[in-house]
């Protein structure tokens, strides 16, 4: 496990750009699963703003580890999200893009985007392999959309499910925990002091930590990276 610790927000997202440079360097193809939330939002400005040049984007492949179960315009939409603050500014190829239709049916659509991603990524111990899932961390604990009161999501051997948001009810489409743990590299990026005491919990397997999503997050044949701030990892001991 590797844990980068950075000042703030802004150079969490700087420190997880810096990563991807060197790892799409050292390859020619890479399968990502991208995340939503706030610092990937940071992230993908940054990408657009001061890494145009410095990343071959014909070499990513994008996928979302978890997608909201809404049109592609909603502003819930991480698809959303991730095309305004990153796909329009830079160059990727359309066919790179490999979004889910949160506007389909849910299980139609979890099992369409499962089998994509077995036909598109390599078999490795019987499930595909992501070389990066990026992750973040709920203030319940949650991960992709796994939250803890669907825990037995770390027990599908099948590639994607419907999640349901245990407030509002929305459905979303989510990669299971056996998937995420087949990753080469699984990536968390983590910011601010409302998720200080979880990660103090997960680290240290102290409080509730069994109950949460994130702490189930371990690769069987790679690494685990946690990319925070300082407000993030104020609590470590
Ligand atoms: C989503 C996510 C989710 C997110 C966490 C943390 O689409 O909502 O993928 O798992 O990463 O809720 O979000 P923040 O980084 O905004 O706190």
């Amino acid at each position: 496990m590797t844990t980068n610790i950075s000042k703030n927000p802004e150079a969490t997202a700087k420190a997880f750009a810096d990563y991807l440079v060197e790892k799409q360097a050292q390859v020619n193809r890479l399968n990502i699963a991208l995340s939503g939330g706030s610092t990937p939002k940071l992230l993908f400005s940054l990408l657009a703003e001061k890494y145009l040049d410095k990343i071959d984007w014909s070499k990513f492949q994008f996928y979302w580890g978890d997608e909201r179960c809404v049109a592609p315009t909603d502003d819930q939409s991480n698809f959303k999200m991730t095309n305004e603050h990153l796909f329009t500014r830079v160059p990727v190829p359309k066919e790179n893009i490999h979004r889910v239709f949160g506007e389909n049916d849910p299980m139609d659509e979890a099992e369409r985007y499962g089998l994509l991603i077995k036909e598109n990524l390599p078999s490795v111990n019987g499930l595909p392999e992501f070389d990066i899932v990026m992750l973040g961390l709920g203030e319940d604990g949650h991960t992709a959309s796994i939250f803890p009161h669907q825990l037995e999501l770390f027990n599908e051997s099948s590639v994607c499910s419907v999640a349901t948001h245990p407030e509002s009810g929305q459905k979303r489409v989510t990669l299971n925990g056996p998937t995420i743990n087949n990753a080469k590299e699984v990536c968390f990026l983590v910011t601010g002091a409302g998720k200080a005491e979880k990660v103090n919990e997960i680290f240290n397997y102290t409080g509730k930590w069994q109950n949460y999503p994130a702490a189930h997050i371990k690769p069987t044949h790679g690494q685990i990276a946690w990319f925070m701030d300082k407000a993030a990892a104020n609590d470590l001991k």
